[in-house]
């Protein structure tokens, strides 16, 4: 399975999100680099957990700024995030790491996952929230990073 290499056609222009976005593709790599050297399930299970938890905490970045900055979409968005991490979920609950047709599908799923909603969503909100200063989405974001563990979306 290949390595997914960033796109700059996906940077969203906005340093923080695109960092977030980068480290999701370093976890999602991981995910391809685990699969592919058929390391212990552990290893597996692990990498699953470091996704989801990095992820809550980046929609949850997300969903702060597009809320400061009125972007009315923001609910929309919001059921997408969700839909996500249900789909995770789900994935998860039935998951048989032994197998390799899921662990396949799984990589799949993550990478259309990965480049549809940053490339079609992600980027849709990008002149919203530049209007926000630069300071302030640095502050917004770090404070919400400060929690990472902690960072459970209201729907979780
Ligand atoms: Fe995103
Ligand atoms: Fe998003």
């Amino acid at each position: 399975m290949q390595r997914y290499n960033w796109d700059p056609k996906l940077s969203v222009d906005i340093e923080p999100i695109d960092r977030q976005h980068q480290t999701l593709l370093t976890i999602l790599n991981d995910v391809i680099d685990i699969i592919n050297t058929n390391q212990h399930i552990s290893f597996f299970e692990d990498v699953v957990h470091r996704m989801v938890t990095y992820v809550r905490t980046h929609f949850h970045c997300e969903e702060a700024l597009m809320r400061q900055a009125n972007y009315p979409k923001l609910d929309e968005h919001i059921a997408l995030h969700k839909q996500f991490i249900l789909k995770i979920l789900e994935l998860n609950q039935n998951f048989n790491p032994y197998s390799p047709r899921m662990r396949s599908d799984l990589v799949h799923f993550l990478k259309t996952w990965y480049k549809g909603h940053i490339g079609n969503h992600d980027r849709d909100y990008i002149p919203y929230l530049k209007k926000l200063s630069p300071q302030s989405i640095k502050w917004l974001v770090e404070d919400i990073e400060a929690n990472l563990e902690e960072n459970e979306l209201p729907w979780d």
